[in-house]
């Protein structure tokens, strides 16, 4: 009998496949669909502070501006303020009520002051974890990386201060000094860390000459930055990983597993697919499982991360100085 379970932010999730943030989990109809797919965990859609922050009385936007928000006071206030968050907090609800696998809120914030009592209502709602989708675009040329980095040991901290439920944050790879920030980020008592998130991109138009929008979803040659970065952290950082961009197969997932992550978050294939992969995806591992004689998923986890892989070095490597192709030439 093939155990599929794996421990994620100590939770004991029955597969290591969590359906990420999308508009699929944003609404009760999809989610139920996914977690009849077999899904083991659901991120919600992320409520993003921009809602929030329009969604603000004028007063309350001076508070944000100036950056004096009366945080004790603000907490009784704020359900009225956001309908937005209060149907998200509903969601929450029916979510917890109808399924028995962790949900887990995501919240995107990197400047809205009113972010703890909105974990708070969160928490309260019954929300399992809190995903934090955090990006600070590096593109103001008066603020430092250190400034830019500060944004979310201070987010970071404060939370863990306020906040019981496991804590995980969602990442981009681009930081100048990736591991040690992902070793200070585990340091600040989280329990996961996903790599990576996937931003919307612009791309150009050559035909019109204008600005688009680049494609929404991931190929699974993506997946190898996340791979490689998996394989080069799971040992080192405090907490729990979880892959994230390009997985779109059940290869993709035993690579991940086999690097050290926990768990999976997917997306893009889900839009493409539909949720019947998820079932596909769950064959194919138990499938590998059984003619590798793996009877659960604890005795491959992390075998090739990079203190325990036999050629650690090929995580590093990043130039093509000499490579031999196929055939046996060198190219
Ligand atoms: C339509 C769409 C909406 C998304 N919305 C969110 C979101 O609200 N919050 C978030 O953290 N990520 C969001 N994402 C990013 C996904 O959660 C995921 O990180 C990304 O798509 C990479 O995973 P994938 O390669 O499996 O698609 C969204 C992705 C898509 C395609």
């Amino acid at each position: 009998m093939i155990d599929l379970s794996t421990k994620y932010m100590g939770f004991n999730l029955r597969n290591p496949i969590i359906a990420g943030s999308s508009t699929l989990t944003s609404r009760i109809e999809s989610i139920r669909e996914l977690v009849l797919a077999n899904v083991s965990a659901v991120v919600l859609k992320s409520l993003f502070e921009e809602d929030l922050m329009l969604e603000c009385s004028p007063e309350s936007r001076k508070f944000e501006k100036s950056g004096n928000y009366p945080k004790g006071a603000e907490y009784g206030g704020i359900r009225s303020r956001h309908p937005k968050m209060e149907a998200y907090v509903r969601l929450i609800g029916k979510c917890k009520s109808e399924f028995d696998i962790p949900i887990i809120a995501s919240i995107n914030c990197t400047t809205f002051h009113e972010w703890i009592p909105f974990a708070k209502r969160v928490e309260e709602a019954g929300a399992d974890a809190i995903e934090l989708n955090m990006f600070v675009l590096p593109s103001d040329p008066m603020r430092s990386s250190i400034e830019n980095e500060q944004v979310y040991f201070d987010i970071l901290t404060d939370l863990r201060r306020h906040i019981k439920i496991p804590l995980t944050v969602k990442i981009s790879p681009y930081f100048s000094g990736l591991t040690k920030m992902a070793l200070k980020l585990s340091w600040t008592g989280i329990q996961g860390m996903v790599l990576f998130n996937r931003f919307f991109t612009p791309d150009i138009d050559i035909e019109n000459q204008s600005i688009v929008a680049g494609s929404i979803y991931s190929s699974p040659e993506e997946m190898a930055i996340s791979l490689r970065w998996v394989g080069l952290l799971s040992d080192r950082v405090m907490c729990d990983l979880c892959g994230s961009t390009g997985i779109h197969n059940s290869e993709g997932i035993l690579k991940m597993l086999l690097a050290g992550a926990r768990a999976v978050e997917i997306t893009s294939v889900l839009y493409q697919k539909g949720p019947a992969e998820i079932g596909i995806m769950l064959k194919g591992i138990e499938d590998w499982m059984q003619r590798k004689g793996y009877s659960c998923i604890k005795e491959f986890n992390g075998i090739l991360s990079l203190k325990k892989a036999e050629n650690p070095a090929d995580y590093e490597r990043f130039q093509y100085l000499q490579h031999i192709n196929v055939i046996g030439k060198e190219c």
